[in-house]
């Protein structure tokens, strides 16, 4: 299905003071979707498609800068062979229908994931994506496949342990910072608001380190029905919010 690219003037975007800078989102609700639908799970992975492409769309209207999709958790392995099959084969298939139509649009497309079990496909196809929209930088697209928060700080922790074995890192020096520079994205910055669609209101193991301070917002609509105006709704109501970070602001004068 064509989407209607970014500025189309079908749905104008509305003027959002303080945008997030960086919104990530649990795509939910493929599989409950297509089944309230007498159709098979997969069905509602392969309606996922166009929501992607008009959310991506609707973040480039409004300026989001970093928009991080979970598109295959480490623990999704445990799907039937069926549905696991289904989803590589789909993500590589999105991948290479999508490239050229996200390059145009300006966004750069980055994976974030584990390369154990992935299959060699897929990882070809983000590579292939990654490279040909590597200058691109109106929305950085951050696609997580393979992936797992757990897993993403063991794999840094992994690589630490190895730096202070070798003695190129002392533990004294270990800091917040070191850790961070070790995440599959170093310079991507913390995610200010998570959505996750289709009603659960859970993290399911997503970018647990760069969530420390972000607001969530879980909306009951299931992901193939979810798109640009889910997003703006979802970041007005993100901009109504008191973030505080740990600080505190007295708005009483002391007496
Ligand atoms: C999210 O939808 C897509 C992936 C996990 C790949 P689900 O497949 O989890 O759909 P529900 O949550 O079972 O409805
Ligand atoms: C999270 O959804 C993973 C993705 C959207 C890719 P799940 O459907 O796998 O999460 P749980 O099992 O409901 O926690
Ligand atoms: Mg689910």
């Amino acid at each position: 299905m064509i989407t209607p690219p970014p500025g189309a003037g079908k749905n104008l975007a509305p003027k959002i003071d303080g945008v997030p800078n960086h919104v990530a989102i649990i795509m939910d609700g493929n599989g409950r979707w297509a089944n309230s639908r007498g159709l098979p799970r997969t069905e509602g992975h392969r309606a996922g498609e166009y929501a992607l492409m008009d959310t991506i769309a609707g973040a480039l209207e409004i300026g989001v800068k970093h928009l991080t999709v979970y598109a295959f958790s480490t623990e999704n392995w445990k799907r039937s062979p069926k549905e696991v099959s289904f989803l590589m084969g789909y993500s590589r298939d999105v991948l290479r229908r999508r490239r050229d139509e996200l390059n145009e649009w300006g966004v750069g497309i980055h994976w974030w994931g584990r390369r154990p079990r992935l299959w060699k496909s897929v990882i070809d196809e983000l590579e292939v994506a990654q490279e040909l929209t590597a200058s691109n930088s109106k929305l950085h697209f951050n696609m997580a496949v393979n992936y797992g928060g757990r897993a993403e700080i063991a794999d840094a922790m992994r690589q630490i342990a190895g730096e202070v074995a070798e003695g190129s890192l002392k533990p004294k020096g270990i800091t917040e910072d070191t850790v961070r520079r070790r995440l599959y994205a170093p310079d991507s910055p913390d995610v200010d608001l998570l959505i996750r669609t289709g009603g659960e209101q859970r993290i399911s193991n997503f970018l647990l380190w760069q969530c420390a301070y972000a607001e969530f917002a879980f909306n009951p609509v299931p992901w193939p029905e979810y798109g640009r105006e889910e997003l703006w709704n979802d970041i007005l109501s993100f901009t109504g919010r008191e973030r505080r970070f740990g600080g505190a602001i007295d708005k009483v004068a002391p007496q």
